[in-house]
C-alpha cells in the first residue's frame, strides 16, 4: 500500500518565542501537498506556534507529555492540556529522554499508551546506541522498544508512527546509509507484522531520524520501508526543513 510520508521537526530545547513563530509561519507557508509535515516546538511556544500554523496543513506536535490526566505532578503537562492547544501528535521514547534524562522504559510505555488512548497520533522513538550496534544488538533493542506498545490497545495504524533513530546518528552528522536505514526499517515492519498482523504493519509509518538533511533525505525516503523523517537540527531553518519535506512528496 502507498503510505503517505510524514516528516516531523523536533525543535528540542531551541528557539526564542519570536524565532519559533517565524519558523512556524515559514513552514506553514511552504509545506507542499502530498506529504504530511509536522512541527514539535518547546511546550512554552505551543500556543503561539499553534496559532501561527492554524489553517495550514502542518500538524502541531509535542516533544513529551505526562500520562496522568491532572493532579499533583509538579512541572508536568497532560494530554488534555496539549489537545487544548491543538496538538495532534506526541513523541515518546526519544533517545534524549531515554538516555540523557534517564526516563525508564515503564514510564515511556505509560506515556505511549496514554497518548494513543486519548486519540492522538503517537510518534514512538526507538533505536540502538553505538555500542549496541557494534555488539549486533540493533534488532534486539528495537524489538524491546516496540514491545513497550500493547497490540491490544494500538489498533489504528494511522495513529501509530515509529521513528527509528539510531542514537549514534542523532545530532552527530553521521547519518545511517540508505541501506542501513532500510535494513532496520524492514526488520521493524516484519516485527510489527509478527506482533500485530501484516495489514497493520503495512499501514504503519516508520520514520527515519538521525542527521537527516535536504541532501540525504531523498535517498533515505526512496527506501521502500522509510516513510518519512524525524528531524532535529535541520528542522530549525525553514529552508532546510522544507527541503526535506519536499523530498518526501510524491514525484
Ligand atoms: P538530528 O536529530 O536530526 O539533529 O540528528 C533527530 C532527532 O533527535 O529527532
Amino acid at each position: 500500500m502507498a503510505r503517505r510520508k510524514f516528516v516531523a521537526g523536533n525543535w528540542k530545547m531551541n528557539t526564542t518565542k519570536a524565532q519559533a513563530v517565524d519558523l512556524a509561519k515559514a513552514v506553514a507557508a511552504g509545506a507542499p501537498a502530498g506529504v504530511e509535515a509536522g512541527i514539535a516546538p518547546p511546550f512554552v511556544y505551543l500556543d503561539a506556534v499553534g496559532q501561527a500554523v492554524a489553517g495550514s496543513s502542518v500538524l502541531l506536535g509535542a516533544q513529551d507529555v505526562y500520562f496522568e490526566n491532572d493532579g499533583a505532578f509538579t512541572g508536568e503537562i497532560s494530554i488534555g492540556m496539549l489537545k487544548d492547544l491543538g496538538v495532534r501528535f506526541i513523541l515518546t521514547g526519544h533517545s534524549e529522554r531515554r538516555h540523557v534524562i534517564k526516563e525508564p522504559a515503564e514510564l515511556v510505555a505509560k506515556k505511549a499508551s496514554a497518548v494513543y488512548s486519548k486519540g492522538l497520533i503517537l510518534v514512538h522513538c526507538i533505536g540502538e546506541k553505538l555500542e549496541e550496534r557494534d555488539a549486533n544488538k540493533t534488532f534486539e533493542v528495537c524489538q524491546k522498544q516496540i514491545d513497550e506498545l500493547d497490540p491490544a490497545l494500538f489498533t489504528d495504524p494511522a495513529r501509530l508512527v515509529i521513528a527509528y533513530e539510531p542514537v549514534w546518528a542523532i545530532g552527530t552528522g553521521r547519518t545511517a546509509s540508505d541501506a542501513q536505514a532500510q535494513e532496520a526499517h524492514a526488520f521493524i515492519r516484519q516485527y510489527i507484522a509478527k506482533r500485530w498482523n501484516a495489514s497493520f504493519a503495512d499501514a504503519v509509518r516508520i520514520q527515519y531520524g538521525g542527521s537527516m538533511k535536504p541532501d540525504n533525505a531523498a535517498g533515505l525516503m526512496a527506501q521502500p520501508d522509510v516513510d518519512g523523517g524525524l528531524i532535529g537540527g535541520a528542522a530549525l531553518k525553514a529552508d532546510s526543513f522544507l527541503g526535506i519535506v519536499r523530498a518526501g512528496a510524491p514525484s
